[in-house]
């Protein structure tokens, strides 16, 4: 199979055909999607709920991530693997943004980066797009940014349209081969999409957007507690995890695991 390369998602939307992407922490998951079909997965820093026990992105570092990523590259063959560049890693200016990033590319095997900001974060976009590092933006709701902003809310409401528009302009300007739109309001997120020539990528910004992120444990059933509104569930991993674990303890204490077919004469 031919491997997904930032062309893909130019080709995509001029074409029309959606684009769609998981997040994904290890090389089992990441087998998987990619077998599937699922054009991109991200290393995102929701590794550090989903995997590290967190409560939020900010501690997540990029030693933490580093090992995540490698694992989820060296698992695919035709997906496209994108590092997030977590918290901390980028925000002092272009040079530190550059470090991280080749540090991303040349630990883990993956294909591009992705960071926070828009208008703020163009200066470090530019100066790794042009060391040859493909980048993905990341504007609308910014979680490392949960803080300044006052809370996990919807971003580009009303006039605040004109700011996410200002956003997407500059990461484009800036060189980024796509932009993730997080919580935003579907008619903000088409006029985005209107507006740019790169893809906008939708994690709940609707379906105007050129495609789809989801980060896999809510979209799997196996996160539990609250999910967001946006998120279609389309497995039931907890509960199945939880009937096998409950089938096994009881099997065990009544004798019934192992029989004789698992076990050695
Ligand atoms: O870390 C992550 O999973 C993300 C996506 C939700 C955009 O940044
Ligand atoms: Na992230």
């Amino acid at each position: 199979v031919k491997r997904v390369r930032t062309r893909h998602f130019q080709n995509a939307k001029r074409d029309g055909i959606k684009i769609t992407g998981l997040t994904s922490y290890d090389q089992l998951t990441a087998r998987i999607f990619d077998e599937a079909g699922v054009d991109f997965l991200l290393v995102g820093d929701s590794a550090g709920n989903n995997v590290l026990g967190y409560d939020t992105t900010l501690p997540v570092t990029v030693d933490e991530l580093i090992p995540l990523t490698r694992a989820v590259a060296g698992a695919v063959s035709r997906a496209f693997v994108i590092a997030d560049m977590p918290f901390g890693s980028y925000e002092s200016g272009a040079e530190e943004a550059l470090h991280t990033a080749v540090r991303f590319m040349k630990e883990t095997g993956a294909h591009a980066v992705k960071l926070e900001g828009g208008v703020r974060s163009h200066k470090q976009i530019r100066r790794i797009v042009q060391s040859g590092i493909p980048v993905m933006g990341h504007i609308g709701f910014t979680p490392q940014s949960e803080h300044g902003l006052g809370g996990h809310l919807i971003q580009g409401r009303g006039e605040a349209v004109a700011q996410l528009l200002a956003d997407a302009k500059a990461v484009q300007a800036a060189g980024a081969f796509a932009v993730v739109l997080e919580m935003v309001p579907s008619d903000a997120a088409r006029q985005v999409t209107e507006a740019l020539d790169i893809p906008t990528i939708s994690v709940g910004a609707g379906p105007h957007c050129d495609g789809q992120l989801l980060v896999w444990t809510d979209w799997a059933g196996l996160t539990t507690g609250r999910i967001p509104k946006f998120v279609k569930q389309y497995a039931d991993l907890a509960g199945v995890l939880s009937t096998a674990a409950q089938e096994w303890r009881d099997d065990v204490a009544n004798g019934v695991y192992p029989g004789p077919e698992h076990s050695y004469e």
